[in-house]
């Protein structure tokens, strides 16, 4: 398959990948479905593998071998998120189970810090996971949520950013990527801002890091969290990363084994971080797992990643542009590998539906983000979402599946 890139040995790095060798509805897959979950490569699957086989055991709990194993293993896949993140320590990382996890965490530990006087700040690019938590926080403190605008290219409008802001804002929520978009929001500017009036910041880095590299002492971020599974690692697990100072604010989010130092009837008492919000038995091989995806990407380097998914965003836009009654939303240079868009008044879904026919994944709909749908007036779109081991000769494709599906559906 056809690549720009000479140093990019796209096809070598396929080969990791099982999944992209079959076939669907008799036709090789084209997987561009990548912001909904990325596929999984072989170092990731073995890793899974690996602990099943030989050292599945409970973690921080037992003084037996597997048990040391598994807790080596966990811990040492904590660091390898330190380390990627560049967090000053390692229990600034909170293991969860993904990303919404993430969010709901730290919005349920600002109750008791939120009175009726507090404003919130969220962007109307957000997806769902990144605005209902934080209803539901106005709900039970009764502060305001005020929405950052978005514009027609798909960018947050930074002028009504800097007047929403005043002393009366104490968290300001905004993703690094959207989902639907793929807008790289300008995060440290909105930091930079929120710090100056006393707001926190949490980003939502979900679409972000299997394409940027996140340094989050150089961003100054409060929280940051993700999801493995977008990163070629599995689903079921994620991470915070938050400020320790923040961190030893917020109460414990669930209560159970694990997450406390001593418990009597009377009183109990909380551990230290991170275990503080690690309630229960957590996702051990998904976290093991994660490490080995963390380790895989930056095998292949993010900035290598960034630059060829570039080319191939560039090369799909152009060749989607020429597509009578094609219309992209989402069109500001700064963005990853991801293009929404509607054909003529066609449905997405049927879209999708004659695309699968013939082989190639695309997500279709609102993309749990109904707001950006609102503004834009449309029902949803198609959303194609590329990564690094996609190839021009599946945009190629791609653009003929959508000519042959736009002559079926008129
Ligand atoms: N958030 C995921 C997406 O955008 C599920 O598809």
């Amino acid at each position: 398959m056809s690549t720009s890139n000479t140093s990019f040995d796209v096809n070598k790095i396929r080969s990791d990948f099982p999944i992209l060798s079959r076939q669907v509805n008799g036709c090789p897959l084209i997987y561009f479905d990548n912001a909904a979950t990325s596929q999984k490569p072989q170092q990731v699957i073995d890793a899974i593998v690996h602990y099943y086989q030989n050292y599945n055991a409970n973690i921080h709990r037992g003084v037996h071998a597997l048990s040391q194993e598994a807790t080596d293993a966990y811990e040492k896949a904590r660091r390898t998120l330190q380390t990627h993140f560049n967090a000053p320590k390692a229990a600034d990382i909170i293991m969860t189970s993904g990303t919404t996890h993430a969010i709901n965490l730290v919005a349920s530990g600002f109750t008791p810090f939120l009175t009726k006087d507090d404003e919130i700040l969220v962007s109307a690019l957000e997806h769902h996971s990144n605005i209902v938590p934080w209803q539901m926080l106005c709900e039970r403190t009764g502060a305001q949520l005020q929405v950052i605008p978005m514009t027609q290219d798909g960018t947050l409008d930074m002028s009504a950013y800097s007047k929403l802001l005043n002393n009366k804002t104490k968290l300001v929520f905004v993703n690094h990527v959207s989902n639907t978009l793929g807008t790289i929001n300008p995060i440290e500017q909105i930091i930079t801002a929120a710090h100056q009036v006393g707001a926190n910041v949490l980003v939502d880095g979900a679409q972000a890091c299997s394409h940027i590299q996140v340094d989050v002492q150089a961003l100054d971020v409060d929280f940051y969290v993700a999801s493995a599974h977008k990163m070629c690692g599995p689903t079921g697990v994620g991470m915070l990363y938050g400020k320790t100072e923040l961190l030893e604010k917020l109460p414990p989010y669930q209560g159970g084994g694990e997450m406390i130092s001593e418990v009597t009837f009377e009183q109990t008492t909380y551990a230290e971080l991170p275990h503080k919000f690690e309630a229960g038995t957590p996702n051990i091989a998904g976290g093991i797992a994660f490490g080995a995806a963390v380790d895989y990407l930056n095998q292949i380097g993010l900035d290598r990643i960034a630059q060829y998914e570039n080319e191939l965003l560039q090369y799909a836009s152009s060749a989607l542009s020429k597509l009578e009654g094609l219309k992209i939303y989402g069109t500001t240079e700064n963005k990853t590998a991801v293009i929404s868009f509607n054909i003529g008044d066609i449905h997405p879904y049927d879209i999708g539906v004659l695309l699968d026919k013939m082989g190639i994944a695309v997500r279709t709909g609102q993309h749990c983000t109904q707001p950006i749908m609102d503004f834009y007036g449309i029902p949803g779109t198609v959303r194609a979402s590329f990564a690094f081991y996609n190839t021009r000769t599946e945009i190629d494709l791609f653009v003929a599946a959508l000519k042959k599906a736009t002559m079926m559906l008129t």
